[in-house]
């Protein structure tokens, strides 16, 4: 019968196996985490893009395959791809204010390809996109997963969620030109259908604006914009949905209502007390404190044309919210590495550990606030985040100990992502 020959000749295709594509990487040592010890003489096989083998000096040595590409990386120490918990691809600090208004909508998607890889470059293998308009994000994700342009892996978070005009809203044009996100909601069921309008098309993370924000008009960074009922809601569904979920929260009373509702990541974090602490420590809530982008707003933000009242808000937040991420860090308070790149240059994100690193934060501490807790956060421990056997073959390396110098991760020798080498 044609039916089962057909059934037959597929069987036997799918049983032919391909050829493997492996790389083995050596360098000088391996920065292990989860332990925090440094290893020496490592040895890693990726096949197909994930890691099949890691061995280290008198771990005896794999079988390799013949055909094996090799990438040795000398004296360098390696250790897990970054992962940024906090970007905006698609966003250019370089237009600041009403300067964003001069360009057509899809400019904004097309030099998003230059910024994911440069983030990539930098060795960021992984990012999580909180906030972008007309599904930019996903296109970058699809574009990248498909081979048609460089960049990290994206989770992608599309709209941010928002009270209509609060901080995640359209906030700098007069009424008559109607422009407003298509992801406000005003209730908890509004909310909990903008998550479903999002996961929709392509969201793989839902982002929410539970208080005002330094580079909105008409927002207050301290004041909450979204009730507790509106943010249980949407980590409700979103949860339902097996999304995570992350707020926007500079404020001490949106933080707590977040933490309370169930929002997994608390991103800016800027005025937490004492309670905001121990609630986001007992309910293990991470915390992503952009420390870093400050001093870029204060020193180019005027030339870019952000406005006067933004740079106001900026000054009132950035000194406190690094007085209270150092009493966070003191605390043993839960982190991820949240930059918000966008508001500063792509590329630059790893600048942020040496402003953890300044504010109490150890070095391995903040360097797995960018590994294994990010991987943590993102639910994705099977993929990213650490150098162990099934995760993808995404790798760093610098030249020196990082715990000695955290800085090195600003100038990486080498980046990696399933075993290709991009830098
Ligand atoms: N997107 C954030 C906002 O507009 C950026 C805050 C940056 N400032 C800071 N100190 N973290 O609110």
């Amino acid at each position: 019968m044609l039916k089962s020959l057909a059934a037959v000749l597929a069987a036997s295709v799918l049983a032919t196996p391909a050829l493997a594509d492996t790389v083995v990487v050596t360098a000088k040592r391996m920065l292990d985490v989860d332990s925090g010890r440094m290893l020496d003489d490592p040895l890693v096989v990726i096949t197909d893009g994930r890691i099949a083998s890691v061995v280290t000096r008198n771990g005896g040595r794999p079988n390799i395959p013949a055909n094996a590409r090799r990438i040795d990386l000398g004296e360098a120490t390696i250790l897990p791809g970054l992962i940024d918990m906090h970007v905006h691809l698609t966003s250019n600090p370089k237009y600041g204010g009403y300067s964003r208004y001069q360009f057509t909508d899809g400019f904004w998607l097309a030099q998003g390809v230059g910024n994911a890889e440069r983030t990539l470059r930098a060795g960021f293998t992984t990012v999580r996109n909180v906030g972008s308009d007309r599904y930019d994000d996903v296109a970058l994700k699809q574009a990248v997963d498909e081979g048609w342009i460089t960049g990290p892996r994206i989770v992608p978070a599309a709209h941010a969620l928002g009270a209509t005009g609060g901080h995640c809203d359209e906030t700098f044009l007069p009424p008559s030109y109607d422009r407003k996100s298509p992801a406000m909601g005003d209730s908890p069921d509004e909310l909990r259908k903008r998550v479903r309008e999002q996961r929709k098309y392509g969201a793989e993370a839902i982002k929410v604006c539970a208080t005002g924000g330094v580079f909105s008009r008409n927002t207050a960074p301290g004041v909450q914009q979204l009730r507790e009922d509106e943010l249980r809601a949407v980590a409700e569904e979103a949860h339902f949905w097996k999304l995570k979920t992350a707020a926007h929260a500079h404020g001490a009373d949106g933080i707590k209502a977040a933490i309370r509702a169930g929002i997994d990541t608390i991103e800016h974090v800027s005025f937490i007390d004492a309670e905001g602490i121990a609630l986001a420590k007992r309910q293990g809530t991470w915390l992503g404190f952009d420390v870093y982008n400050t001093d870029y707003t204060l020193s180019e933000g005027a030339k870019n044309g952000v406005l006067p009242e933004n740079i106001a808000k900026e000054r009132a937040v950035g000194t406190l919210q690094r007085e209270n991420f150092r009493a966070a860090a003191k605390a043993g308070a839960p982190m991820i590495y949240s930059t918000d790149a966008g508001i500063y240059p792509h590329g630059d994100n790893a600048r942020q550990f040496a402003v953890m690193v300044r504010f109490g934060l150890s070095p391995i501490d903040a360097i797995r606030s960018a590994t294994t807790n990010a991987a943590q956060a993102l639910g994705r421990t099977a993929d990213v985040g650490s150098i162990q056997v099934g995760r993808y073959g995404d790798l760093v390396a610098v030249a020196g100990d990082p715990l000695a110098d955290v800085t090195l991760l600003e100038r990486p020798v080498a980046v990696i992502k399933g075993g290709e080498r991009v830098r």
